[in-house]
């Protein structure tokens, strides 16, 4: 397999940019665009996430009944025994969504050269999305029935220069399924999140990651963590079965920086050698991944009562549930290069999703 993929890399011209702004929708689907924002604030290590995504269903295959245009905010609810991530979401028509690059509607694929600059807009008489980013700051402005969160991000750090994302050159593959990791940790520069008009967390301080996802639909199972300390080490793994071309394979993305120490890598299985243990059911995933220069060792754990309930992801039908997440897991971290132990951390407040078969006794989604 890694053979084909050498191979195969000789006949590609690697051209390299920003993915974050959307893509051009298909004629038919099945097709979906999603985004992922999650803030960790450096004074409390309270975090929310914002989600929001469209999918054009796959028709053929039933009735759509499943929401088209979906936002979720997600936030932790903390009491004397723990915290659990609780979900907000809000569901739209096709109708009710307005994305537009710089201004006008999409009309072709991101130009790679081309610094960020979007809007996404979905608006109905319950709930409002509102979305925007340029190449050097972010806002949302979103509201429920009864929650809302505002917020204001600055000074992305891209996963790599000249837009190079978690998949390197894959990425130029009409892969079923593509990972984009736009910053690695944006500045707050302030968030407010409130419930029934009261403000319940808000912060001047901390970091935010920014991904997205977009192909055909969410695999049918996957691991992803990601995590920031507040002393700028930063990572981010995601991986599970795909399909690559007639091929079916388990494919695992990761990288790694601690800025301090001037450590940036990043694995890919046309590099590297990643394996992984994982169990939904004890909260844990365990990967080693071996490349030219480093290795990397990652643990990340969490109480089983800190994961949500199963939350909404892109599906070929429309926005199913798919996953559970937690934003209380920690995160070990060694990083070897050659046989050497270069750099040890440990981080909390991470987040790690268990996706499709991968989730604890199943989502809704998932079952026969
Ligand atoms: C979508 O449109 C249909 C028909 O106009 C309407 O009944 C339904 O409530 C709408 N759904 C949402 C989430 O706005
Ligand atoms: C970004 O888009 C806005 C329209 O929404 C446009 O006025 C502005 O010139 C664009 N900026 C860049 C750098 O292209
Ligand atoms: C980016 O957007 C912000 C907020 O709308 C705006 O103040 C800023 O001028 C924009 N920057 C660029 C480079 O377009
Ligand atoms: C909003 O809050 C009210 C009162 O707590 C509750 O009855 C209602 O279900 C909530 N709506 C949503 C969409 O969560
Ligand atoms: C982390 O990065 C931010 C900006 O990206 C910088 O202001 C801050 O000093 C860095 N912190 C450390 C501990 O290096
Ligand atoms: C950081 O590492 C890169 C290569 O990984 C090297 O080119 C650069 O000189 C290093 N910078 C410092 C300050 O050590
Ligand atoms: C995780 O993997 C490492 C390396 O393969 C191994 O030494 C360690 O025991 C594993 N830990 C768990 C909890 O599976």
């Amino acid at each position: 397999m890694n053979f084909l993929w050498l191979c195969l890399s000789f006949t590609i011209t690697l051209t390299s940019g920003n993915r974050f702004d959307p893509h051009v929708f298909p004629k038919r689907g099945p097709f979906f665009e999603g985004w992922y924002i999650r803030l960790i604030d450096s004074d409390n290590g309270n975090s929310i996430g914002l989600l929001f995504g469209q999918v054009l269903p796959d028709v053929s295959k039933t009735v759509n009944k499943y929401p088209p245009v979906l936002c979720s905010i997600l936030v932790r609810s903390c009491s004397v025994t723990g915290c659990r991530l609780i979900s907000h979401d809000a569901s739209f028509n096709s109708s009710d969504l307005k994305v537009r690059v710089k201004g006008k509607p999409i009309d072709k694929n991101p130009d790679i050269a081309s610094p960020v600059n979007f809007t996404w807009l979905a608006k109905n008489s319950a709930s409002f999305v509102f979305f925007q980013t340029n190449v050097s700051s972010s806002s949302f402005r979103v509201k429920f029935d009864n929650v809302s969160l505002d917020g204001e991000l600055s000074s992305p750090v891209p996963w790599g220069p000249d837009g190079e994302g978690p998949g390197g050159w894959v990425d130029e593959f009409p892969l079923p399924l593509h990972w984009f990791v736009y910053s690695l940790r944006s500045s707050i520069v302030s968030y407010k999140f409130k419930k029934h008009k009261e403000i319940i967390f808000e912060g001047r301080r901390g970091f935010a990651h920014m991904e997205k996802n977009w192909g055909k639909s969410f695999p049918k199972a996957w691991i992803w963590s990601e995590g920031i300390s507040p002393n700028n080490v930063t990572y981010a793994v995601s991986g599970g079965p795909v399909q690559f071309g007639p091929l079916p394979i388990t494919a695992y993305l990761l990288g790694y920086r601690n800025p301090l120490k001037n450590i940036s890598t990043n694995f890919h299985p046309y590099d590297s050698y990643i394996s992984a243990k994982y169990d939904g059911c004890r909260g844990f995933i365990n990967i080693t991944a071996k490349g030219l220069l480093h290795s990397v060792e990652l643990f990340v754990t969490a109480e089983m009562s800190s994961f949500s309930r199963c939350l909404y992801g892109p599906e070929t039908q429309g926005f199913r549930q798919v996953c559970k997440e937690s934003y209380d897991a920690s995160a070990t971290i060694s990083v070897y290069k050659f046989k050497a132990l270069i750099d040890k951390q440990f981080l909390s407040n991470v987040a790690l999703e268990f996706g499709g078969e991968n989730v604890c006794g199943g989502c809704m989604s998932h079952k026969p």
